[in-house]
């Protein structure tokens, strides 16, 4: 509830490292309570923390849950996320409520889709494992078959999710010259046509594609999709990008399928869980970059977000129109 002496709203924020071009919207106008360190709030610190404010600006690694709901109590407006991912939320939960959801769709889509490029370059290139040889005295001489791996130009590329971010990594894919584009998703996107992406069904991708890339949201219907069978269905030269949620792939399957080479490589920006304990077996898999959830991460963007997270709570809590609301 607001401040009883200032009458200004109170805002709790998950963590002090927030960028500053978004806290200093939000401090002109609200009283903030942020968690003191630089890291992800703990649990029972976080349930302490919001009971009585009126908004929570947090990070995907927030779960927002019936129980935070209660703490924070009736006066609770707003849940601001500084994140497109939403798959943290309990949006059923905050609508019956009549709490108010933020999120931060568009600004991240050039810099999810830029790292997604890199990433798919990264793998099927095999860069760390060039890196770390020529560094460690296994670069001998120049050799025709050193670190060799599969090239985009004439590829068949298959995109997992055709949203937003989908779509510009395909348009930056189509510039590198391949054979053709594929798409599985829920629905028939418009701007396929345009870009000359293919609508299939999720096997036939899984067949046709020499890299599959994920970028569909985690949703029960994408939970796990990439299973021992989905992997089993791809080429034996496929290589497996995801920069989505790490749920979406059953991690244990894809352990598999990269042990046993039923796949050739995978590059991974996000995983199950997040951080990926450092005895994991992807960490010592050849054919696995793991990189730690930066899909998002160039300078602007991350500003531009704190600011739109900023902007979602001011509205909400002046009852204007929120610039991203989740619906
Ligand atoms: C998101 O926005 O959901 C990403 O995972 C982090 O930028």
């Amino acid at each position: 509830s607001r401040n009883m002496s200032t009458g200004r709203f109170r805002v709790y924020i998950t963590r002090s490292d927030m960028p500053e071009s978004g806290l200093d919207l939000l401090k002109k106008k609200c009283d903030i309570k942020t968690w003191k360190e630089a890291s992800t709030v703990p649990r029972e610190e976080f349930l302490k923390s919001v009971a009585g404010v009126d908004a929570i600006y947090c990070t995907l690694s927030d779960k927002i849950d019936q129980e935070v709901l209660n703490v924070a109590g009736p006066q609770l407006k707003v849940i601001s996320t500084i994140s497109v991912g939403y798959d943290h939320i309990d949006l059923t939960e905050c609508k019956k409520r009549g709490i108010k959801v933020g999120y931060t769709p568009n600004v991240l889509t050039d810099a999810t889709a830029e790292l997604t490029m890199a990433l798919l370059l990264t793998t099927s290139r095999r860069l760390p494992e060039a890196q770390l040889d020529a560094k460690t005295g296994g670069w001998v001489s120049w050799a025709p078959n050193y670190m060799t791996g599969p090239g985009l130009k004439g590829a068949t590329v298959g995109m997992v999710g055709f949203g937003r971010i989908g779509q510009a990594v395909a348009k930056r894919v189509k510039s590198f010259e391949t054979a053709r584009i594929l798409y599985f998703s829920r629905s028939e996107r418009a701007e396929a046509n345009e870009i000359g992406a293919i609508k299939v069904e999720f096997d036939e991708l899984l067949k046709e594609s020499d890299f599959v890339i994920v970028c569909a949201p985690l949703v029960p219907e994408t939970k796990e999709m990439f299973n021992k069978s989905a992997f089993e269905k791809m080429k034996r030269s496929a290589v497996f990008v995801n920069t989505s949620r790490g749920a979406l792939v059953d991690q244990n399957a894809l352990i598999y399928a990269l042990e046993n080479k039923i796949i050739w490589g995978a590059g991974l920006d996000v995983t199950t869980p997040e951080p990926l304990p450092l005895d994991s077996p992807l960490f010592k898999l050849k054919n696995c970059v793991v990189l730690p959830h930066i899909g998002s991460a160039t300078i602007d963007t991350r500003n531009t977000m704190s600011e739109l997270t900023a902007a979602n709570i001011l509205a909400a809590l002046h009852n204007a129109k929120m610039p991203a609301e989740l619906k």
